[in-house]
């Protein structure tokens, strides 16, 4: 801690920086900021999303939701549809203090963590089938840039079984969406299928 008293002294250390208060000249500490990835298809969103950002918002600054730009995929929605889409239902959740953005990408995952000078990759694990597939790519992503950990997140237990696959699959079936997605996930999707 340091000691000098000087109220307009600004140190900058390497994770942290020290202000201290013109009033009471109490050192305070302003911690780094924290920056996440949560990367994903969205295709669509899901309420097991939404819970693992919500709860994200705990542990970090800000939340960076990455849409992956896969041109080996047909997805239901498009990119700009899957955005918009995310920018309107994350402003349903309680964020706290916490920055949430969404924002797309390709390429390696791991370079755009980077070049958004982010400090975790966030991904939500439902069962031990997502195990296997989770630790290889975090696995092949810290080989790849050990700077950038990943963070697990486990799912709500009401979502352990949500996946925006199934959510399709049960949709197109004719299935009820009730509580898997939020009700402007269902309709958008349902505009979809009537514009077909
Ligand atoms: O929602 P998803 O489809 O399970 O998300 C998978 C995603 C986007 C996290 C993964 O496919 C990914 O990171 N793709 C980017 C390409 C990449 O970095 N591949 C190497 C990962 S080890």
């Amino acid at each position: 801690m340091l000691t000098c008293r000087d109220n307009t002294q600004l140190q900058n250390r390497t994770a942290n920086r020290i202000f201290y208060l013109p009033f009471t000249r109490l050192p305070f500490t302003i911690p780094a900021m924290r920056r996440a990835i949560y990367p994903g298809s969205f295709d669509p969103v899901t309420n097991g999303h939404l819970d693992i950002i919500e709860r994200t918002c705990k542990l970090f600054d800000e939340i960076i939701i990455g849409i992956l730009v896969n041109p080996e995929k047909q997805p239901f929605f498009s990119i700009e549809e899957r955005h918009d889409m995310l920018t309107q239902v994350l402003q349903e959740i309680n964020r706290g203090s916490c920055e949430v953005r969404v924002d797309s990408f390709q390429g390696l995952l791991v370079n755009y963590a980077v070049a958004q000078q982010a400090h975790a990759i966030v991904r939500g694990i439902r069962a031990i089938s997502d195990y296997e597939y989770e630790l290889q790519m975090a696995l092949m992503n810290r080989r790849l840039e050990p700077s950038i950990e990943t963070v697990f997140m486990m799912s709500a237990e009401s979502y352990t079984y949500v996946s925006s696959r199934l959510v399709k699959e049960v949709f197109q079936l004719g299935g009820v969406l009730d509580g898997l997605v939020p009700p402007l996930i269902e309709k958008r999707m349902r505009e979809k299928m009537n514009n077909r």
